[in-house]
């Protein structure tokens, strides 16, 4: 029987109360979406083989694409040939041989090295925050303070935006992200492609040695491609850091045994970050929308060619075969075999600078908001249950 798909969230701390359901009857199952039926990968072991199949593809272009299937109506052609021009440098939705054209470009740009080199900047904008934050009161909207700004200042980092122009790139990347009106939402799109076209064109100028420098010295993609990559950095990077500081803080201070075990012993951070991920898993089925292009044999199932596959990966990382009591936070446990940054050749190119980001905001806010409290009950807080990244609206906190 195909099981109604997809089912929402309705608790802050979990995914969503079928999948236990549906993990333990198989490792895959049918799903009924309102366009079709597709497969749903439930389990740990079976969601890392969908991920690694080379012969499985990512390309909403290709016959079966799962996400396809999430609307009744297929989209009219000349949708499709816009999303088309819109997506080019948007690797995540490319397979290989073309997706590794671009990955390969920026794989030295998020090395552990390079990431190690950002630290120090990310350190000050995350006291620069906070001191903002302390100077306003005893109060504010950790989302509106903290958790948004943070990731868009990185990106400017990394992207090398100057200061004077911070503001509009953090107010147009809100607007993109949270405006209630879509054609606001897609008024910021416009502005902040321009704006990195515009950044991106400097570059060609005058190339400095920073990532975009480096990127239009290399001559690999045109001008169009660049702007694209630039912009998929921007929002995959953005949305996700930006809703787990949030959900971290809160389940943090929801478990205060674990907090005071990572406030006692900093070493247990990275640690602490790695479980957070699992346990939120605020990515799941959206990014992991895949397709059969040949026969495969998934979980004991045969699958033919053209099939709509979608890994539920907040299932994966609830794994009982994997992770022992996987519904308790437990800051302590190997949580990083987890695929809360995806596996195989779409795995997340900005997991290194997500660690980072994460480890060094968590760490610093509660030494030096030691006091940090959310007085409002759970019940009472807003989360993004319809959203496609799970995350929070906003989180008031005080000290
Ligand atoms: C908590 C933070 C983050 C989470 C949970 C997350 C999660 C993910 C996941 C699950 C994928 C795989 C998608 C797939 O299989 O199709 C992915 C891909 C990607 N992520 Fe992240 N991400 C985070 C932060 C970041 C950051 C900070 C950046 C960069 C600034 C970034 C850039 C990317 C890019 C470029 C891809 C596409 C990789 C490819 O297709 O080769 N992510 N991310």
């Amino acid at each position: 029987m195909a099981h109604d798909f997809p089912v929402q969230r309705s608790c802050p701390f979990a995914p969503p109360a079928e999948y236990e359901k549906l993990r333990d009857e198989a490792p895959v199952v049918r799903g009924k979406l309102p366009g079709g039926e597709v497969w749903l990968v439930t389990r740990w072991a079976e969601a890392r083989q969908v991920l690694s199949d080379a012969t499985i593809s990512t390309a909403p272009s290709t016959p079966g694409n799962a996400l396809v299937a999430m609307s009744a109506e297929p989209p009219p052609p000349e949708v499709l040939e816009a999303q088309a021009e819109q997506g080019r440098g948007f690797f995540i939705d490319m397979d290989p041989p073309e997706h590794s054209v671009y990955r390969k470009l920026l794989i030295p740009e998020f090395s552990y090295r390079r990431i190690k080199e950002l630290r120090p900047g990310i350190q000050a904008t995350v006291d620069r925050l906070i001191d903002d934050m302390l100077a306003q009161g005893t109060e504010a909207d950790l989302v509106e303070a903290f958790g948004l700004p943070m990731p868009s200042l990185v990106i400017c980092q990394l992207l090398g935006v100057p200061y004077s122009e911070r503001e509009f790139f953090q107010s147009r990347t809100r607007r993109m992200l949270t405006d209630e009106d879509e054609a606001g939402r897609t008024a910021a799109v416009g502005e902040l492609r321009g704006f990195l076209s515009g950044l991106v064109a400097e570059a060609e100028k005058a190339p400095g040695d920073d990532l975009l420098g480096r990127l239009v010295t290399a001559r690999a993609v045109p001008h169009e491609d660049m702007v694209g990559m630039m912009f998929l950095l921007l929002v995959a990077g953005h949305e996700t850091t930006a809703n787990m500081i949030p959900l971290s803080v809160l389940s943090l201070l929801r478990h205060p045994d674990q907090l005071r075990q990572a406030i006692d012993d900093p070493s247990l951070w990275p640690g602490a970050v790695e479980e957070l991920l699992r346990f939120h898993s605020i990515v799941d089925w959206v990014a992991f929308d895949r397709a059969t292009t040949q026969e495969i044999e998934i979980g004991g199932r045969k699958i033919g060619a053209g099939e709509g596959v979608l890994v539920l990966g907040a299932s994966a990382n609830r794994d009982e075969r994997v992770f022992p009591d996987p519904d308790r936070l437990d800051i302590r446990r190997e949580a990083r075999p987890h695929v809360a940054f995806g596996y195989g050749v779409h795995q997340c190119l900005g997991q290194n600078l997500a660690r980072a980001e994460l480890e060094i905001a968590l760490r610093t806010l509660f030494e030096r908001v030691p006091g940090l409290r959310v007085d409002t009950p759970d019940e009472e807080l807003s989360f993004k249950y319809t959203a496609p990244i799970f995350g929070m609206n906003a989180l008031p906190v005080s000290w």
